[in-house]
Order: C-alpha cells, then structure tokens, then sequence
C-alpha cells in the first residue's frame, strides 16, 4: 500500500519575520532611518547598540544599519557595537559616526582633520557604487561631522568623496560593508531614499513587502494567537489610534470585541455621535456608548484650576469605565494604542528586559486592572497607524484628525466649564474646523482650535452694546508637540472665520488670534 503524501500548508514568511534592525548609537536621526526604511515598504526595528551577534543571528535580518551619534569613535563612553557583528555575513550600512565606527573596527582610520562639515555639502561618487546606482554622479548631501575617515577599512573601496571629506562612502561587497559619511535619512539629502533604497533592494536583497495589508495580516494572525477565545474589551476615544486598534482586534476576533466609549460632554460637535455612528453603525462592532456628560459636568462644577480638572477628568474617567467593564463580566484583554514611539522613548529597544510605559492612550486607562494588554500598534510609527487605518476602511476624517486631549475642550475653556460656555466654544470650534478644511489647510496643521476665555468685552451689535465672550484662534504647525511655531494662516481665511463667529454665535462679539511659539507658550491654553 503506498501512502499518499499530504503537504503541510506552508505560507510566505511575513515582511516582519525578517526585519532590517538600525543600531542606535544615539544620533538624533535612528528613529528617522527605521521610519525611512518603512517607508521603502521595508520592515525596521530600532535596537541598542549593546545587542550581540547571538541576538542580531537569531532575528535573521536582511541587514543592518548602523546610525549617527554625536559621540567622537575616541571619545571615552562612545558608544560601540560588537566587532563581531560585520563578521555575521549580514549586508551593513553605517551611517556617519556608524560609517567612521566600521572604519575603525575593520582596519581604517578616523581622525580630526581640522575639517568639520555642517550642512549642504556637493557629494561626487566614482560611478561604480551600488549605493549610488541610477543616480547622478554629484547630488547635493546633508553632513553633520567633525572626525572624518581618513582610510576605509582594509579590503573596501572609496566611491564617493566632498570636498572636506575625500572619503564619504565606501563598500566591500564581498564582505557587504558599506558605510556613507551623509546623512541619507534627512530630507535635505535629496536622493538619499534612493541611496536607502539601492541599499535595501539592491544590496540586501530586502523585497518591499511591508504594506498596510502585510501589517493587518501580521497583526490579525498575532491577536488570534494571543486572546484565543477569550473576550476583549477597548476605550475608544476618538482619535485615530484606538479607532484602528480598535479595528484590528474586531477583524482578528470579531464579537469577542466590546468597545467602550465613554462621552464625557468634553467633546468636539458631533464626535461623539460620530464615533456611535462609525464603529456601532457602519463596522457593527459591538459597542457600549456611555452619555456621561452630567456625571462629568457635575464634577467640573465651580473648578477653575486647569490641572484640578484634568484630575477629574482621569479619574471620572476611569471610574465610568470600570464601571463598564464590570457589567461585561469575565474579559480577559484590553486592548491599548501603544505606538512604537512610545515603545523607544520608554527604552523598549534597550533590550529585552526594558521596561515599557504603560500608555495612556485614552485619557487614562485604569491601571489595576486585571488583564493582559493586547497592542496591535507596538509596532508601528503614526504614519503606519493612518495607512493602516485607510486599508482597513476608516473614513478619512478620523485617519486625518489632529491630535485632540484626553481632557477635552475642559482644557479649552478658561476657567468654569459650564453647558453654556461648552456650547458656546463648540460652535465657534465648528466654524474653525469647517474653514480650515475648506482651506485645504487642515492636514497642515498639527492642531487648530478655539480657546474660550474667562473674560468679557464690550461690543457693539446693531445698535445695541453687547458685553460677551471673545473666541481665540489657535493654529499651529508642529513635528511632534515638543515645539510649535504658530500658523500664519491667510488673512482672507481669518477673516472668514471671525465673521462667521461673531455672526453666528451670540454670546461672542470678539476673535483674537494667538500668534505664540512653543516654547514659551504650551499649544494648549490650559
Ligand atoms: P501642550 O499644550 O503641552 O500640548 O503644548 C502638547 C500636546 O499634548 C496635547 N495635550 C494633552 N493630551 N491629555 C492629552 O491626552 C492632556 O491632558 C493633554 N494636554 C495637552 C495637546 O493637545 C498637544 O497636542
């Protein structure tokens, strides 16, 4: 009797099996490099330079990237990697300090020339690099040095030089060491995703394949895998990232998902109905919405003190969604809109021992709780979340919203928050928003609001003098909250917006706008 021979079902490796891993030797820029990786469709992880060949081995990556760093390679306390990492036979590029840490490791020599380079500089490549494959022999490149190499390391081969850095890349393809003195990651270095990308496609033979659809497959068979059968529950605020955590968990699991939302009253006009509208209506995730504005304003009541109110909020908050919880019965997961930022500013990449933040992602999730975390977004970059959100049919306007506060527009109103003056921002709020999408400018800004303060001034309105409230524009441009600059927004556009304020909301007879940096100013009011 022969025995038939059934296949097992295999499948393609997912893209993040084999990662690209950047060595963070503490430049300003690793987390840019992963981010530029991904976004040549590569997956990429951030590691410290501390990681061994035995770790880096049992990740298989298609390569490795060694970062910038401020230090001098001589320096006492610079950072440095295990030598034996160049010998692993995995495709590496290192970049500036990266670059001269490989030069001094394998065999050449970095010295202080005297020369430093800041800034644009003229780059000439030989014509024979596979970095610079496809590209023009002199491109403009971004250098930020002060030691240079002075000889590649033994066996490599110079194939581009600047006028103060005769040696501004090398290669050794027989041993796949490559190294560039620029900064490729940096937009002011005009071809230096193609560099990248010769780098990934050419060299490391990493085949683009992280796409929004690879990450939801990935994520998806992960979720599975991690609740089994057990239920879940998720707050969602709102905001872009619960909404597609919210959304991965729904398509791994489907109705083991409950979605908590609760309405503190705090909100923009028609987002909580909104959120309502979207998840229970047009997903059909289950969805528990919670109209807890009394409760809220209640508690706000005759609280003037801007982080007395954003305790109350955290803590009513939390109160409302225990209280949710507990009505769900056994839940085992909760599921939270951890980002792979928060991930390497809590020191996640320091190794595996590292401690990570617990995030707070929906103005503060209970921390006692007693369930396991499920973070379908530990992985990805904010840009990821939104394309992930797109592919996983999230409209538009929720992928696209600024940033919003936990304490909602509590923080916005100075003083008391009461129903009147609640309503009374929120309208001017609605016109703001309107406008600015009108103007095409809203995904240019990082956040634009309306502030409402605790004064009065007189006005005049017909004939009739009026005493009433002023309305502040606040628009800003920003990278990442740490600093802003405020928008010039057009004049036209301002003067839209003021009209229409005063026009259509009684109780308002003045616009003032906020022309203030941060620092000194906060983006916020409050
Ligand atoms: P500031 O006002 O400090 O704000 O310049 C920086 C960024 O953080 C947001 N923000 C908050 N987000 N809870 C939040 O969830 C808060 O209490 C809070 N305060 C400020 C703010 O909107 C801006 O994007």
């Amino acid at each position: 009797m022969t025995a038939e021979v059934l296949r097992l079902p295999s499948r393609e490796p997912l893209p993040e099996e084999r990662p690209v891993l950047v060595v963070d030797l503490g430049g300003q820029y690793s987390q840019l490099i992963a981010r530029r990786v991904r976004e040549a469709r590569v997956y990429s992880e951030l590691v410290s330079h501390a990681v061994t060949p035995d770790e880096v081995r049992a990740r298989n990556p298609y390569a490795l990237i060694l970062s910038g760093g401020p230090a001098s390679v001589y320096a006492d306390g610079a950072p440095h990697v295990d030598p034996a990492l160049f010998e692993l036979g995995v495709p590496t590029l290192g970049i500036c300090y990266g670059m001269q840490l490989m030069a001094q490791d394998l065999g050449g020599r970095v010295d202080r020339t005297g020369v430093s380079e800041f800034g644009k500089t003229s780059l000439e490549t030989d014509g024979e690099g596979a970095l610079f494959t496809g590209l023009p022999a002199e491109q403009t490149v971004w250098m930020s040095h002060r030691d240079s190499v002075v000889a590649p390391p033994a066996g490599s081969r110079v194939v581009a030089g600047s006028p103060s850095a005769p040696i501004a890349a090398f290669e050794d393809p027989a041993r796949g060491l490559y190294g560039v003195q620029f900064h490729p990651e940096v937009v002011h270095t005009p071809y230096g995703q193609d560099v990248l990308k010769n780098f990934l496609y050419g060299i490391a033979d990493a085949p683009p394949a992280w796409t929004p659809a690879a990450v939801i497959e990935e994520q998806v068979e992960r979720i599975r895998a991690q609740v089994g059968s057990d239920r879940v529950l998720c707050g969602l605020s709102g905001g872009v990232d619960s909404a597609v955590a919210a959304l991965l968990v729904y398509k791994a699991v489907g109705d083991q998902l409950t979605c908590v939302f609760v309405d503190h009253g705090l909100m923009r006009e028609n987002e909580g109905e909104q959120v309502v509208e979207t998840f229970g209506g047009h997903f059909h995730v289950p969805l528990v919405a919670v109209d807890a504005e009394e409760r809220f304003l209640t508690r706000l009541a005759g609280v003037e003190e801007p982080e007395a109110k954003r305790m109350i909020v955290g803590e009513e908050f939390i109160r409302v969604f225990e209280e949710e919880a507990a009505k769900l019965g056994d839940v085992r997961w909760l599921v939270q809109g951890t980002l792979y930022s928060d991930v390497i500013e809590s020191g996640g990449t320091e190794g595996v021992a590292a401690k990570i933040k617990s995030h707070h992602n929906v103005g503060g999730l209970p921390a006692d709780m007693k369930m396991g975390l499920v973070e379908p977004l530990r992985l990805l970059f904010k840009d990821e979340v939104r394309r992930v959100g797109e592919e996983l049919g999230l409209p538009d306007r929720w992928v696209w919203r600024q940033p919003f506060p936990g304490p909602g527009l509590s923080i916005r109103i100075i003083g008391e928050v009461t129903r009147e003056r609640l309503e009374l921002l929120r309208a001017a709020d609605a016109i703001l928003q309107e406008e600015v999408r009108k103007a095409g400018l809203y995904r240019e800004l990082w956040q634009s609001f309306a502030v409402l303060p605790a004064i009065r001034s007189v006005g005049v309105q017909g004939d009739e003098r009026t005493y009433a409230y002023p309305i502040v524009i606040r628009a800003v441009t920003s990278e990442d909250a740490m600093t802003a600059d405020w928008a010039r927004l057009p004049y036209e556009l301002l003067d839209t917006i003021s009209s229409r304020i005063v026009n259509e909301i009684p109780g308002i007879n003045r616009v003032a706008l906020d022309i203030s940096s941060k620092p000194p100013s906060t983006i916020e009011w409050e």
